[in-house]
Parts: C-alpha cells; structure tokens; sequence
C-alpha cells in the first residue's frame, strides 16, 4: 500500500477551507486527496492520475467524492477548462507509488523479476524501457543514465548493454541487473544503494518524459491557480526538486509567486522511521500574487 509522504505538512501548508477548489496533479491512491476530505468534506476535488488502472481504481472506490481524469498533468489547462476548474491550492506528489514497484508488473522494480516497461500509462503507447534499452546507440543511453540517473559508470553500462543486446534482446529486469552488474567496479556492488538503482530511475525517467513534465506541469499550475492561491510540490530526486526550485525562483522575481518556506520542508525522523521512501521527499510551497 501506498503510504502518503507529507501528509500533515501538505495539508497544512495548502491554507484550504471547505469553498476552496483543490487540483490533486498526480492522484495515484489518494493518500493526500483522501486526507483533504477527511478534513474539509465540502470541498471541491479534481484529481489528474496518469496510470489508467490507478484512475480506474479510485473511480470505483472514491468516484462520488471527487472527479477523476485519466490524463497527465502536462494536459492540466485544457482539463481545468474543460471542467470550469479554477483552482485555489494544486499539489503534485511526484515520481511512482508503491503500487508501481509492487503491483503493476511494468518492471520499475530492480527487485522484481518482470519485463522491462515502466510506461505510467502503457494504454496510451510511446516506448517501453526494453524497446529503448534494444534500439538506442551507445552515446544516447549513456546520456540517459548521465542526464537523468547521474550515474557515474553510464559508460560502462551502456557500453554493456548495446555489446549484451547483440547475442538477445535484452527484455527483462533480471537480464538488466545481471548487464550492470557485469559493467560496474566490485566496489560499487556493495554501497548503501543498489548498484542498478540509478539506471532503473534514469530509464524510468526517460520512457515518461518526467523532467520536461514537471516543467511544463508546474508552469501551467502556476498559471491557472487563483490569485491568492497555493501550489505546494513534492520531490523525491535532485533533478526534479532542481526544476521546481528553479521555476519557483524565477516566477518569484517576476512578482508572480511568493515562497512560503526559505527552506524545503523534510519529513521528521518519525516519518522517516514509518516510511523509509519519505527519506528523500522535499516539499516547496509558494502562493499566487
Ligand atoms: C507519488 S504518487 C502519488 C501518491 C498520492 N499522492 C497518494 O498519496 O496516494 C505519484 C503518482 O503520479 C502519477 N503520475 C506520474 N506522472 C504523471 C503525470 N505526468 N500526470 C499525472 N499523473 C502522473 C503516477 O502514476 C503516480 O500514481
């Protein structure tokens, strides 16, 4: 099960009252909406989940409390005006859900043994991790495990995979982890974080577009929320917190946000100790002028 990072904090930071209209930019199980509900039952919810058989599961479960859409947030001006949605606070709880790595068999997982596809939304096409991994030249999957993964050895591993590729495609997660395995120093096997943790984030990152979706998301959430308004972000990696903090400071020069905290908000040891995938989210709240 998926279990809410921040909870207390994004509740508290939105500033909501039961009038207020809430835009939940990456619903997944509903965690943080569900909580809002709890807490304000009268307000207004429009909840954006990317993940076909996520939205179709809290549709079944939730579909009376709140309206759902199946799309990305990239889409989220035209879905706000196709729904006469102005929104007073917007929240994206970026990255995956517990259900991905556990559940959906799409091979997020460098635990799991499963095919390798890592689409959020496999209904909608766009390449699966294994078509990119069996067609991509050297150069362009060691910039993917550079660029999106900052992994040191993306050389050596992409140097692997395209000499592995030759003999079979190169399908599944256990053949992936056994490529990287064979291309990184003994070292490197026996740190804190597994060694294939970076190349499993930089694919996933790369098979949905997810840096140049934040941008563009939470650059168009600035725009449609209402003056006064809050949009609080949580991040789970360098990269995206970097966009969020970036964007965030420009839009507060032009005078169009302000920042609510100087400083990210990170969960407490308590949390942390409930919920080791917490360890790495940062919040960043700002306020529409
Ligand atoms: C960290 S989870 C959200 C968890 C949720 N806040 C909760 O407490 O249950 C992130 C969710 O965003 C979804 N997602 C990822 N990229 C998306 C996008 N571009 N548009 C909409 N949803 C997206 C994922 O499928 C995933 O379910």
């Amino acid at each position: 099960m998926h279990i809410p990072v921040l909870l207390n904090e994004v509740v508290e930071n939105l500033n909501l009252s039961d009038s207020k209209k809430v835009l939940d930019c990456t619903l997944g199980g509903g965690g943080h909406t569900l909580e809002i509900l709890r807490q304000y039952p009268e307000i207004a919810i429009l909840g954006i989940e990317w993940d076909p058989m996520l939205a179709r599961d809290f549709k079944e479960k939730h579909g009376d409390k709140i309206t759902i859409v199946n799309d990305s947030y990239v889409n989220l001006k035209n879905i706000c005006r196709e729904h006469n949605f102005q929104p007073d606070a917007i929240l994206f709880d970026l990255g995956l859900s517990s259900w991905h790595y556990e559940e959906s068999g799409r091979g997020f997982s460098f635990r799991k043994d499963e095919m390798l596809d890592m689409r959020f939304n496999p209904e909608r096409g766009g390449l699966t991790a294994a078509q990119i991994i069996n067609t991509y030249d050297s150069r362009e999957l060691e910039r993917i495990l550079r660029e999106y993964g900052e992994e040191d050895f993306a050389r050596n591993i992409s140097l692997a995979v395209v000499n592995a590729r030759k003999e079979k495609p190169v399908i599944s997660v256990s053949e992936l982890v056994g490529i990287v395995e064979t291309a990184v120093p003994e070292w490197y096997k026996h740190k804190k974080i597994h060694f294939a943790t970076k190349t499993f984030q930089s694919l996933r990152i790369a098979v949905n577009g997810e840096l140049e979706n934040v941008k563009k998301g939470a650059n168009d959430a600035i725009e449609v929320l209402k003056s006064g308004g809050r949009i609080a972000a949580i991040s789970f990696h360098g990269l995206e917190d970097k966009i969020l903090k970036e964007l965030f400071r420009a839009k507060a020069k032009e005078n169009i946000i302000r920042l609510i905290n100087k400083n990210v908000v990170k969960p407490q040891w308590q949390e942390i100790m409930a919920n080791p995938r917490s360890r790495s989210a940062k919040l960043r709240v700002a306020e529409k002028i």
